[in-house]
């Protein structure tokens, strides 16, 4: 990878501060702590570190503007993100990736893209960072403990109660799902017989 990872964090400091600076830092190293104590290489431990630093840098961004930046990428938008564009703030931080840093490799931009929705084919890159921002030790709420706690016993039994536990999420709140997540959920299921 030509960038380095300062550079990537000088990068996504130019883009975020304050509370979601710190909960991006705490991703970061929880994510890099899941992927070296699930014995994956120094390559893909690598792209899960920069994956972590970029997965919100666009988060501040106006949904206005995502809306527009998803668009003039061609990117594939679902009803649902059009109506609530904030949805699109990592596809967006995969693209400017691109443009600003030259990131182009597709495990990375991947992980970033689907981080909040979730897709059917996802690699252990994208299913490690997906855990961590769900469960990284600043997220109080009782799911992300228990996330945690199955995390230390078993990664993918981890990532299947971290989908579910945000399609509950969603239908306790009455909030649309977008059928990906849905199809990534039934891919789960499937695995498992
Ligand atoms: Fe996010
Ligand atoms: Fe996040």
């Amino acid at each position: 990878m030509e960038v380095t990872e300062e550079q990537v964090l000088e990068y996504v400091r130019s883009q975020i501060d304050g509370e979601l600076l710190e909960h991006t830092l705490r991703v970061l190293e929880y994510s890099s702590e899941l992927a070296k104590r699930n014995g994956q290489d120094q390559v893909a431990c690598e792209r899960v570190r920069i994956a972590a630093l970029l997965h919100d840098s666009a988060k501040n961004i106006p949904p206005a503007k995502l809306l527009e930046i998803s668009l003039k990428h061609d990117h594939p938008i679902d009803p649902v993100e059009r109506d609530h564009p904030g949805l699109l703030h990592g596809a967006v931080a995969a693209f400017l990736a691109r443009e600003e840093l030259g990131i182009d490799d597709p495990s990375i931009l991947r992980a970033v893209s689907f981080h909040t929705t979730g897709e059917e084919e996802m690699d252990v890159v994208a299913r490690l960072l997906y855990i961590a921002d769900f469960a990284e030790p600043g997220r109080d709420h009782p799911t992300a403990s228990t996330a945690r706690e199955i995390a230390d016993r078993n990664i993918d039994e981890a990532f299947r109660y971290v989908v579910g536990e945000r399609l509950h999420y969603l239908i306790d709140s009455g909030k649309a799902i977008i059928p990906r997540t849905l199809h990534l959920w039934n891919t789960l299921t499937a695995d498992s017989g």
